[in-house]
């Protein structure tokens, strides 16, 4: 199938003709009840005929598409089996028992899939999807801070290579890194761990807990535009509008917030407090997914968009299916060392709730220190 074009591989395969027919109307229609505040009717024409192929194509080859919280809504709604946070795909990949793995989220991801499923193909439908924070620290990085700080348990956001996985303890998210960071300091029996690369998130962690941080000056390039001065204006605009935002964000902007979370738990909070405005500081395509599952909220829209996870559209996802592109690889032993790290993490319990930062305990301010 590599080597068709898609016009061929269209046609070798059978697939229907991506016209809006009354029966891919009529096999698309919860998708666009669940959508149709956010889609217009102009788009939908143009999706559903996707979502349908999509669908079949998924049956067909025994597929799974694992979508990320970031994704557009017809994707998110339309095609995702699974749906959800970093820590909650890289659950679902692992336990996954289809044969291949469509991730509709950025290469980290994928990889992480493919590291927690080797016998999987796992497809990228647009390998250019990126991750600021993946791209600031390499495997030698870590390998160079581990000689200068021995002893000292190193802890990886997911948001990070295979080959820095690699040279890690253990892997963490938003949803779990304070926990994580003290688990790794009572194992270790030491007062301090490296959280790499972001930052902001070590400085938000470190306001959790009594443990130190050292880090790393990698960003999230959505994440950092946010200031505390957005914030205030947010508030000054829309008083009534409860303020979520994502730990990624620096501290001040969470200073600011009524809450902070990873994007399961802000989605979490929104559907158990069902507030009446809500503001997500956070990646654009967040609300709009958020808000098809929670009509009685009013959400209020400043937001970043990340220019990595837009990259994945229907299209990308239904062509990844259709010629098996692009096989996400990563070198067995790469892949075997990363594993345990990842491993670890999968086997924590699994939260009763996506762990919240919490404000209040945050005002007792312990600096990091930035390696
Ligand atoms: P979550 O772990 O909260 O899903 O975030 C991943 C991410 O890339 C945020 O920018
Ligand atoms: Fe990476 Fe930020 Fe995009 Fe998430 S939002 S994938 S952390 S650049």
């Amino acid at each position: 199938m590599l080597n068709l074009s898609i016009r061929e591989a269209l046609v070798a395969d059978g697939s229907t003709s991506l016209a809006f027919t009354r029966e891919v109307e009529e096999g698309t229609a919860p998708v666009w009840e669940k959508i149709r505040s956010r889609v217009t009717p102009m788009e939908w024409r143009l999706h559903a005929p996707l979502v349908d192929e999509i669908d079949r194509l998924k049956r067909q080859k025994n597929a799974v598409v694992l979508a990320h919280n970031y994704m557009a809504p017809e994707i998110f709604h339309g095609v995702g089996d699974f749906t959800g946070d970093s820590l909650g795909l890289a659950r679902e990949a692992a336990r996954s028992e289809a044969a291949i793995i469509v991730q509709a989220g950025v290469h980290f991801m994928a990889e992480t899939s493919k590291i927690l499923c080797p016998d999987k193909t796992v497809l990228i439908p647009d390998p250019r999807a990126g991750c600021s924070l993946a791209a600031s620290i390499t495997g030698a990085d870590v390998r160079l801070i581990r000689e200068r700080h021995a002893g000292v348990p190193v802890v990886t956001y997911v948001n990070t290579s295979a080959a820095v996985k690699a040279e890690s303890d253990i892997c963490c998210t938003s949803a779990n890194a304070v926990e994580v960071v003290e688990r790794m300091a009572r194992e270790f029996g030491v007062d301090r761990v490296i959280l790499l690369p972001d930052e902001y998130l070590a400085r938000n962690v470190a306001r959790q807990t009594a443990v130190r941080i050292l880090s790393w000056r990698g960003r999230c390039e959505v994440h950092e535009k946010f200031t505390a001065q957005d914030i205030a204006e947010i508030r000054e605009a829309w008083p009534g509008a409860e303020i979520l935002a994502h730990p990624e964000c620096p501290t001040e902007v969470l200073a600011a917030a009524d809450f902070a979370g990873s994007t399961a738990a802000m989605s979490d909070y929104v559907a158990r407090r069902k507030p009446r405005q809500v503001v997500l500081i956070t990646e654009c395509s967040m609300a709009d997914n958020v808000a098809c599952d929670a009509p009685e909220t009013q959400f209020v829209r400043p937001c970043n968009l990340c220019p990595h996870m837009q990259r994945i559209t229907l299209a990308n996802i239904r062509d990844a299916l259709l010629l098996g592109r692009f096989e996400i690889t990563v070198d067995p032993a790469t892949a075997a060392r990363a594993r345990v790290a990842v491993q670890r993490m999968i086997d924590l319990p699994p939260p009763a709730r996506p762990a919240r930062y919490d404000l209040v305990r945050a005002r007792h301010h312990v600096d990091v220190e930035l390696l």
